[in-house]
């Protein structure tokens, strides 16, 4: 069947493995990426599916209510699939309000133009909200979070991305709008901004800068190779059940010191090194404030219902994300630089 489907934030990290997977799986769909291309948005991520027939790429901002509405005029989208959003927990502790803004208002803008564009006429239309397990805030050192465990953000990001569900839910009750939400945790692979934990340190390592470890190093993660999100959004948005929330995550618990080094033997070998070398860079520094634990999802639900389950592990998922950097040592320089923001200009504009 032919849908026009709106992704947002494909210029992402996680939106462009969805992006791609839905342009090459999906011919008959017709596939447009609206970004605003922030700092964390960049089209070389993509430029293998750019000139694809039913791939199109809107440069626009969420938060600005008019642009979004002509868009879902002209375009008239089956379907949102929304993960455009500010994303790092540290960024939001230093800019709260620009987490507020994009993560809670954007999303009530995206919200409020499909609600206005199909009235009560819901026939094979969906709303789908890509969110995060920081919602539920943070578990001791036991316990795992489910569906029904209640919201308790405690940083400005996750206090932002559950607002958002919140309001989701609320045109879901309200208008009528069908919607589902996944909640995954932590990803990792390619096209990770670094900034976040495991391209950061891949990047450091590789230069010989230090790794700088929060606090005792002792917090835990729950970490998800992102094609298996990609998959996992996949499966959601064509047998998720209206209504319903999903978690998404990798079965695969580890303490940010233990992660750091696995990292750190496997970066050692592939780059020659020798055994030990990279652990030396390893710096404790200052801990994150409000900095949570632990995050673990019970993921029976999607496992037993959809029959999703990670395909890699968590060795086999680091080892292919640190040879796609290894490989890659431009996009990152390019990064580090800022001169992926040309590519924009150079693409677009002439
Ligand atoms: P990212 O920061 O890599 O990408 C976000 C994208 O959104 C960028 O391309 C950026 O340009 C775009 N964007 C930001 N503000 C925008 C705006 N106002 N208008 C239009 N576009 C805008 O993020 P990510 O890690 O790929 O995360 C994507 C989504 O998945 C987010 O909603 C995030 O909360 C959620 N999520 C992320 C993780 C993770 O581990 N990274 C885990 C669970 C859920
Ligand atoms: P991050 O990748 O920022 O994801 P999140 O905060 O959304 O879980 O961080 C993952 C973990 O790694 C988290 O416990 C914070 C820690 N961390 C460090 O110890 N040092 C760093 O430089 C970064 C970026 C994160």
């Amino acid at each position: 069947m032919s849908k026009k489907i709106l992704i947002t934030g494909g210029a992402g990290f996680i939106g462009s493995h969805v992006v791609r997977l839905f342009v090459n799986n999906y011919p008959n769909y017709q596939i447009f990426n609206l970004d605003a291309l922030t700092y964390a948005g960049n089209l070389e991520n993509l430029t293998d599916v750019e000139s694809s027939a039913n791939y199109t790429f809107l440069k626009g901002d969420i938060t600005d209510e008019d642009y979004i509405k002509s868009i879902f005029e002209t375009h008239q989208f089956d379907n949102v699939i929304h993960l455009a959003a500010e994303s790092h927990v540290d960024r939001s502790i230093t800019d709260p309000l620009a987490f507020a803004k994009t993560n809670i208002l954007g999303t009530m803008i995206l919200l409020n133009a499909f609600k206005n564009l199909w009235q009560d006429n819901w026939q094979d239309k969906l709303f789908y909200h890509v969110s995060t397990d920081e919602v539920y805030g943070t578990l001791g050192e036991t316990g795992l979070f489910t569906e029904s465990t209640s919201y308790d953000p405690n940083s400005p990001y996750s206090a932002s991305k559950a607002s958002s569900d919140h309001f989701v839910r609320a045109y879901g009750e309200t208008y009528g709008l069908p919607y589902v939400i996944s909640n995954c945790s932590n990803n990792y692979g390619a096209n990770q901004f670094p900034e976040k934990l495991i391209p950061l340190f891949i990047n450091n390592i590789i230069n010989n800068k230090s790794l700088p470890v929060y606090g005792d190093g002792k917090y835990t993660r729950d970490w998800l190779y992102v094609l298996d999100h990609a998959i996992a959004i996949d499966l959601v948005f064509h047998k998720g059940k209206n209504e319903e929330t999903y978690n998404i995550g990798g079965f695969n618990e580890w303490q940010n010191i233990d992660l750091i080094k696995l990292l750190c033997v496997q970066m050692d070998k592939k780059l020659g090194r020798k055994e030990g070398e990279s652990e030396k860079l390893i710096t404790y520094v200052k801990d994150r404030p409000g900095h949570d634990l632990r995050y673990a999802i019970d993921a029976s639900k999607i496992n037993k219902e959809l029959g999703w389950r990670p395909s890699v592990t968590f060795e086999q998922g680091l080892s292919k994300t640190i040879d796609w950097y290894l490989s890659n040592i431009e996009w990152m320089e390019r990064i580090v630089s800022g001169a992926y923001e040309d590519y924009y200009q150079n693409q677009y504009t002439k």
